[in-house]
């Protein structure tokens, strides 16, 4: 396995998704960790992230010790080679002018790490981002690669495996990056590349029973990928310890409790508690506007009515969890201040203090495709593996003011129909979300002979990566016209439809 050591680059994450796709484990640990640990962890091979800071700075990061003195393989990247530069005896110094974005590559010698990717004369195209450069390899290094900005572009010592980038081998704009790494991972560091989802699912069980031993799990479901995945491995390994609960809010999509109810009841055979909760959380909700205080009343509201249910079912010691790895990663903030608060994510993350509870989360390690491929790995019907995200707070945040049973109603018609036509053109996949707005304004309209005054429901689908920018999709006229037609003709309450045509930024995907 591989580890990498973050010093605050934006797409650190990216190096641990191409070390994964070669069949390689690996963790991204921040460059503080602990030396015993990161000795104890025994890798193979080290990467060092790229990062914000500069090595002339008095404070600048260092690469602890322990690092050069287990003797395993390392790759330094942009700030990784620059820092690995400096305390082994190179030189670094300020560029005179920043090289960023695009750059070409010349090839100027061979090196283990370059075998079967790059040979001497090639003249690739990498991505760049750095203000600072090397400017002279340390002793044992010799110089591979050159850009016009970076005269030691790539640099190697195959005696030791130490190789260091000034480009980001780990993002798409360089084409060659993923066989770099993978290179490193395989070739360099001696990885097998037979990390696995089966693998994964067996040490995942193991682990589970060695936690939980004889004792008794709960488990939120949403409907969502995340938590059925996680229910459905922890059933795997613990069997009927486990207790699902899923809490009907009256915010869900059309057929939501059916579906859930389907899969784990009858497909699954685990048991599961259903509570419609819909009138407490419809009254709570009842003249409420602002959406950070509709959020709030959700989530509080959620956390009561779980509570109740797991006091029913006579306690339990574990909650499993649906928490992923990129929730986790304990990455080097560059700006080291908190963030603005754009929204309150609802989450139950407020439980376990309240229920003493010990999380069980099998997913932390993971990414997002990844629960999707263990989920089809644990014989998840695609349907579900394959879901859209939908947020904690439902339809409260997607009828923006306050929100009505009535209106659940027709918004649930609305997307319905919606989605509908997104499958039968195929195109659900190649979407991030799509749903239904439901818009608290009246416009007139004309059906037949007479005047409409009914609400404006808005249509949006975005495409996105991780939900943190995304971009709208283009759907064709045509599509869009049927879909309206159809709302409009089938849902009472809706006499107009409009495409939401914001990118996130400026808008957020959902629209409170
Ligand atoms: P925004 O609207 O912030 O959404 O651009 C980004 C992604 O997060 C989802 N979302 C939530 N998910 N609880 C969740 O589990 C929430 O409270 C929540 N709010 C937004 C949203 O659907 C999109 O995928």
């Amino acid at each position: 396995r591989i580890l990498i050591l973050d010093f605050g680059s934006q797409v650190t994450q990216l190096i641990a998704r191409r070390v994964r796709e070669s069949g390689t484990y690996c963790e991204i640990w921040p460059y503080t960790a602990d030396p015993e640990a990161i000795r104890a962890w025994a890798p193979r091979g080290i990467i060092l992230s790229g990062g914000p800071a500069s090595v002339a700075e008095a404070d600048a990061p260092r690469i602890p010790e322990v690092v050069f003195e287990l003797g395993v393989p390392l790759l330094g990247i942009c700030y990784g080679q620059q820092a690995m530069v400096h305390q082994l005896g190179g030189h670094v110094e300020g560029a005179d002018h920043q090289e960023f974005g695009r750059a070409d590559l010349t090839v100027t010698d061979g090196c283990r790490l370059f075998d079967g990717v790059w040979s001497p004369g090639d003249t690739p195209r990498v991505w760049m981002s750095h203000g600072d450069r090397v400017v002279a390899a340390p002793s044992g290094f010799r110089v591979v690669a050159q850009s016009e900005g970076a005269p030691c572009a790539a640099i190697a010592d195959d005696a030791r495996g130490y190789y260091g980038f000034q480009f980001h081998p780990e993002v798409a704009h360089t084409p060659d990056g993923a066989d770099l790494l993978r290179a490193f991972t395989r070739s360099v560091a001696g990885c097998h590349g037979d990390w696995t989802m089966a693998a994964f699912r067996e040490e995942a069980i193991a682990r589970i029973r060695e936690q939980v031993g004889d004792r008794r799990v709960i488990c939120g479901l949403s409907g969502g990928v995340d938590s059925a995945v996680a229910a459905v491995l922890v059933h795997e390994a613990v069997g009927e310890q486990l207790t699902c609960i899923f809490v009907d809010h009256g915010l869900l999509r059309a057929g939501e409790r059916e579906r859930v109810t389907e899969l784990f009841r009858h497909h699954y055979n685990i048991p599961l508690v259903n509570r419609d909760a819909s009138d407490l959380f419809l009254d709570k909700l009842d003249g409420v506007t602002d959406p950070e205080e509709k959020r709030r009343i959700v989530g509080t509201t959620f956390i009561d009515v779980f509570e109740e249910e797991a006091r029913a079912l006579g306690g339990a010691d574990f909650l499993v969890q649906g928490t992923l790895y990129p929730d986790v990663v304990e990455s080097v903030s560059p700006k080291g201040g908190p963030q603005a608060t754009i929204k309150s994510h609802h989450n139950v993350g407020g439980l376990p203090e309240r229920m003493d509870l010990d999380l069980v989360e099998p997913l932390r390690e993971l990414f997002k495709d990844e629960v999707r491929a263990l989920g089809r790995e644990l014989g998840l019907p695609e349907a579900m593996v394959g879901r859209h995200p939908f947020p904690g707070p439902g339809l409260a945040i997607r009828i923006p003011g306050s929100v009505s049973r009535d209106q659940c109603e027709i918004l649930r018609a609305a997307d319905r129909i919606y989605l509908d036509e997104i499958d039968r053109a195929g195109l659900y996949d190649e979407i991030w979300q799509a749903f239904a707005v439901l818009l608290p304004v009246k416009s007139v309209g004309v059906m037949g002979d007479a005047r409409s005054y009914e609400f404006v429901c808005a249509l949006r689908a975005v495409t996105s990566t991780d939900g943190m920018t995304a971009d709208t999709y283009a759907f064709s006229h045509d599509f869009l016209s049927r879909t309206a037609t159809r709302i409009i003709n089938e849902v009472r309450g809706i006499n107009r439809v409009v495409y939401d045509v914001t990118s996130k930024p400026p808008g957020t995907i959902e629209w409170e």
